[in-house]
């Protein structure tokens, strides 16, 4: 086959970044390993910048998002005896939407197909060739067990963490930063009518508690875990009362339901450079990992596929290859903005080990938070998200 952009995932980045090819008239081949039932239930994200709800209304894909979607004009920063509202619009003028991973990655599959261009699920031993010459390809097992073979004028890596794209660039070319953090988060789905109208982030010393939500009638929360906790050892009432505990506040009451879904997610902030490396162009996490606290990780694979997206239009016009040359370093500036954002959200929030310092600077900063317009408005600013070209 041949095609002017091959794109390996189907994920946020490479749908988004293959709707917006589609809209510009440029022909595109997506390849995933995973069935279309499974990357459209892979329960992942759920606060949508701005900036992505925009997106992905221009897009044509809004449709359902504007019906279902459920706008937030804030957070709510939580420590013991506070609970305190930031309000977006009034600090940046912004705000953000609640709708799933899922339901993004729904619409976008939906609208692929609807776009006639083609999607492979369920492809096996996806490897990426020739990355240094004009003609990159991408070869792979369809799901009939049939060798296909594609060539383009470029090859969108946008397969995640653990995919073959980044691998592909030489270990001498590339160069990663990384932190792992002495925790990670037990996601619960439960069918429970949120108690609060804005997510809550909570300081506590037990460790840090969120709560957030997917619709009226569902709730998504959030518990700090050791790395060495087992899902076993968390029973459903563990679960509870340890949520009522750590994001209890005087006069509120956590309403609890029948969990529908639990999961351990360690937390991890990463960034390979550079994201680029000959025909082949690197997307959201297949580059870059930022811990879930600051809401980043879908938002940011879908402004690095934004910027790629215009990056490729532009080649194919009259404005040559400048923005595709320096799509890596574009990128790059908003991703190390986010992976600091990420982590002092993190480092704010979470307890890490047993000290006293660090745990009183922890709380000067979020009393700082709730008094100086400044330091409200800095936190809205990035929550919210920052232009794609910033
Ligand atoms: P992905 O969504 O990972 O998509 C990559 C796609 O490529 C996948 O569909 C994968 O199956 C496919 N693929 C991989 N290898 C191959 C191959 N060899 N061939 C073909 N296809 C391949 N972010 C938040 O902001 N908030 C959260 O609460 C949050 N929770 C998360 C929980 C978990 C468990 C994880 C893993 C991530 C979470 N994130 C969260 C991060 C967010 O979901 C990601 O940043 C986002 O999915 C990145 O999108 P992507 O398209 O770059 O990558
Ligand atoms: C959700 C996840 C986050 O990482 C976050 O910061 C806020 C909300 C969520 O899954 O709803």
């Amino acid at each position: 086959m041949r095609t002017q952009v091959a794109i390996i995932g189907a994920g946020p980045a490479g749908l988004v970044l293959g709707q917006l090819l589609s809209n510009a008239g440029i022909e595109s081949v997506i390849v995933e390993n995973r069935s279309r039932d499974y990357v459209e239930a892979r329960l992942r994200a759920g606060v949508l910048e701005q900036g992505t709800v925009e997106l992905l209304r221009d897009m044509g894909v809004g449709q359902r998002l504007d019906r279902e979607g459920l706008r937030h004009d804030g957070i709510y920063l939580q420590w013991p005896g506070t609970r305190h509202h930031l309000d977006f619009p009034d600090l940046c003028g912004r705000s953000v939407w609640i709708y799933g991973q899922t339901e993004v990655v729904k619409d976008l599959v939906a609208a692929r197909l609807d776009s006639g261009q083609p999607l492979y699920f369920e492809v096996v031993d996806t490897a990426v060739h020739d990355l240094d010459t004009d003609r990159p390809s991408v070869t792979f097992l369809d799901s009939d067990g049939t060798a296909q073979r594609l060539d383009a004028d470029l090859i969108a890596g946008c397969d995640g963490f653990h995919g073959v794209s980044r691998p592909a660039i030489p270990a001498s070319a590339r160069h990663t930063w990384e932190r792992d953090y002495p925790y990670g988060w037990l996601g619960i789905l439960a069918e429970a009518p949120p108690s609060t109208d804005e997510l809550i982030y909570a300081w506590h010393p037990n460790g840090f508690a969120m709560h957030s939500m997917r619709s009226p009638s569902i709730s998504r929360l959030y518990l700090q875990v050791g790395l060495d906790e087992e899902l076993d050892d968390w029973s459903d009432d563990r679960i509870w009362a340890e949520l009522s505990t750590r994001l209890g506040h005087e006069g509120w009451e956590l309403t609890t339901g029948p969990i529908l879904d639990k999961g351990i997610t360690p937390m991890r902030s990463f960034v390979s450079e550079p994201m680029r490396y000959g025909g082949l162009f690197l997307a959201g996490d297949a580059s870059h990992i930022v811990p879930p606290t600051g809401a980043k990780g879908l938002n940011l694979a879908v402004a690095d596929a934004k910027l790629l997206a215009d990056a490729i239009s532009a080649s194919y016009g009259r404005r040559g290859h400048d923005l595709l040359d320096a799509y890596a370093q574009t990128a790059l500036r908003r991703v190390w903005r986010c992976t600091h954002f990420s982590w002092w959200m993190t480092s704010m929030l979470h307890i890490e080990g047993d000290d006293p310092f660090a745990r009183q600077l922890q709380l000067a900063q979020l009393r700082y938070l709730s008094t100086s317009r400044a330091a409200a408005q800095s936190l809205a600013e990035n929550y919210t998200g920052l232009p794609y070209g910033w």
